[in-house]
């Protein structure tokens, strides 16, 4: 997730030109069966079910970008042993891990985790004990308890390291973001990196799937340029680094990692203070074409998420006739709907409101209609109790520390101490696995 995403840009929607949407032909699902002989233990997809050694493969997962930063083996060991004890079967996490040479000493003298370093137009990568060997150990708990992984190779945001450190390096001074999608020597670098984690795990049960990117967008933390709103650049994008990857690894499933914005002929229109606007999140400003992308031959599932008090805070002063918690049943809604006309799995891939007053109140029917449209749920994001490292004290990066104990706490964190959150998602996962058969 990013905080104070920009979506808060949504008002200006409305003066987003209409562009067509595609034509909505329906993919029929290839399933994985088309891929070969699969290995054992690898999940597949087959009409909008995973599927797992011949068994449908139903499940609850959760997002913990931290687990690659943890320094101790116990502490990585003990949050996968605990997630899968609460019914937690896959976790998504980041592959990337980039800093500048500028942030190198910093990064040594704290013990951080770092896979790339720039320093200029190409980057150096970290096979070291405070780099790639981190991941290698994740990945091998992870096979340990059962745990699967989702591995996004890059971020839209700068945090750990992102797309604007590719920009910053390669293309100094670009005054756009979505420079990424499009300039041959950028993409020739994240493709490199692509190969280096591919060809490092390819054959491993653990990963779940490969993600291109977290919440791909026109815009980062530099703005979108005049190109990317409405000229489907991203599923171009996509199209170009699933069939990169598939050309890699025949096997693991590859997915988005996009926050699943629609591109609509007729977008919603949402009332603030009485005017009315196109709502961001389905208009195409924001670069997504969530049916378009998942046509793609090779995007195996959707992903989509839900950050509705972030999204939209206008909305949610008194006078507003706008629902949170309905918009969020909406949005499962019409995803599910989506991805069933197309023949594909999708899972709610992220979702986090801060008040815990909201997440009692909301998170209860956000999963039920989750459950009732056989999605993957994974909320964001899973709090880890007891880990010991440093004497469960430590500042990992920016704000997010280990405090007696807990891992980061963005607010939106769930730990297992909180036990009316808790037991809404270990009672789904104890569904799901009921219908895993
Ligand atoms: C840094 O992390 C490594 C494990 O990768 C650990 O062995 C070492 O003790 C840590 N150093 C400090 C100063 O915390
Ligand atoms: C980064 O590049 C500068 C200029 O070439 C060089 O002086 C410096 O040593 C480099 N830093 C690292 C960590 O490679
Ligand atoms: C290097 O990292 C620093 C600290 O995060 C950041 O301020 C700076 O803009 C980065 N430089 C480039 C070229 O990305
Ligand atoms: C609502 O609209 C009125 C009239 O245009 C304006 O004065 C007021 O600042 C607006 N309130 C908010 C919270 O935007
Ligand atoms: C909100 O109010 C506007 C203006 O009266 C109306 O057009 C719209 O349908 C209402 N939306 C909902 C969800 O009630
Ligand atoms: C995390 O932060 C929330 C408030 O934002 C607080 O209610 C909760 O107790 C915190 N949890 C932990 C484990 O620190
Ligand atoms: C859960 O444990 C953490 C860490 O010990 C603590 O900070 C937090 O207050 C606890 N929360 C509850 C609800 O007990």
């Amino acid at each position: 997730m990013k905080l104070l995403a920009a979506a808060l840009t949504f008002i200006a929607a409305a003066c987003i030109p209409t562009v067509t949407a595609g034509s909505s032909q329906v993919d029929s699902s290839r399933g994985s069966g088309d891929r070969g002989n699969v290995p054992k233990g690898f999940l597949t997809r087959k009409g909008t079910k995973f599927r797992l050694d011949n068994k449908d493969f139903a499940f609850v997962g959760s997002n913990s970008y931290w687990l690659p930063l943890l320094t101790t083996h116990e502490d990585v060991d003990r949050t996968l042993r605990d997630a899968r004890a609460a019914g937690i079967k896959v976790m998504r996490t980041w592959g990337f891990n980039a800093i500048n040479a500028t942030e190198l000493p910093t990064a040594l003298a704290t013990n951080l985790t770092y896979y790339q370093v720039w320093n200029g137009t190409r980057f150096t990568t970290n096979y070291g004990e405070q780099g790639l060997k981190r991941l290698d150990y994740v990945v091998k708990a992870a096979a340990k308890y059962d745990v699967k992984l989702i591995l996004a190779f890059t971020n839209n945001w700068v945090g750990y390291g992102g797309a604007e450190l590719y920009i910053n390096w390669i293309k100094p001074g670009s005054p756009n973001h979505d420079i990424f999608y499009t300039d041959p020597a950028i993409i020739a670098e994240y493709q490199r990196y692509v190969k280096i984690i591919v060809s490092r795990y390819k054959d491993s049960p653990a990963i779940a799937a490969w993600e291109l990117m977290n919440e791909a967008r026109c815009l980062g933390d530099l703005p979108a340029g005049p190109n990317c709103p409405g000229k489907r650049l991203l599923t171009q994008w996509y199209k170009q680094q699933s069939d990169y990857v598939r050309s890699l690894d025949p096997y693991h499933l590859i997915t988005t990692g996009g926050e699943g914005h629609f591109f609509w002929n007729n977008p919603p229109v949402i009332w603030f203070n009485g005017t009315g606007s196109t709502d961001y999140n389905y208009n195409g400003q924001a670069g997504e074409d969530f049916e378009e992308d998942l046509k793609l031959p090779n995007i195996d599932f959707g992903t989509y998420h839900i950050y509705v008090t972030y999204w939209y805070p206008q909305l949610i002063y008194p006078g507003s006739n706008f629902s949170a918690y309905e918009w969020g049943l909406g949005w499962i809604q019409q995803h599910a709907d989506a991805a069933k006309k197309i023949g594909k799995p999708v899972i709610l891939e992220e979702f986090g409101v801060a008040s815990y007053e909201s997440k009692l109140a909301w998170y209860p029917g956000w999963v039920q209609r989750a459950l009732d449209t056989y999605h993957g749920i994974m909320p964001w994001q899973y709090g880890q109790l007891g880990l010991t490292e440093s004497g469960g004290n430590r500042v990992i990066k920016y704000a997010d520390a280990i405090i007696d104990g807990a891992s980061p706490n963005d607010s939106n964190t769930f730990y297992k101490n909180q036990t009316d959150i808790w037991t809404i998602f270990t009672r789904a996962a104890a569904i799901q696995d009921a219908r895993s058969r």
